[in-house]
């Protein structure tokens, strides 16, 4: 299971249910879990090149942190995006 934090709240309500969620899928079996802190990983935007379309492989042109999500992305049974609406209102 990966679990992308997305507020740069650490500990905040994203992270708090978030945790629930783990603690209940653990009470459900094992599971392994890796958090992703995605405010403190260096992750630069899509640039529209399409390597991940057109490449050997399908990999992604660049050579950041995402790197390490794409790395388990693919095998993972379960992602929890935990992330705040942060759009001023909506
Ligand atoms: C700059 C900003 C904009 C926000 N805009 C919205 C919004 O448009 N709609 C909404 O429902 N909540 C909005 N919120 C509230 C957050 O989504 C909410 O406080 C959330 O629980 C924060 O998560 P966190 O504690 O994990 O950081 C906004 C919060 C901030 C700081």
């Amino acid at each position: 299971m990966i679990v992308l934090h997305g507020s740069p709240r650490r500990g905040g309500n994203s992270d708090t249910l978030a945790d629930y969620f783990v603690k209940g899928v653990r009470e459900a079996g094992e599971v392994e879990v890796l958090d992703f802190i995605l405010n403190d990983m260096n992750i630069r935007s899509c640039q529209g090149c399409e390597s991940c379309a057109t490449s050997e492989g399908h990999r992604c042109a660049i050579d950041d942190d995402m790197q390490e999500i794409h790395a388990v992305f693919a095998d993972a049974n379960i992602v929890v995006w935990a992330t705040p609406i942060c759009t001023g209102g909506i």
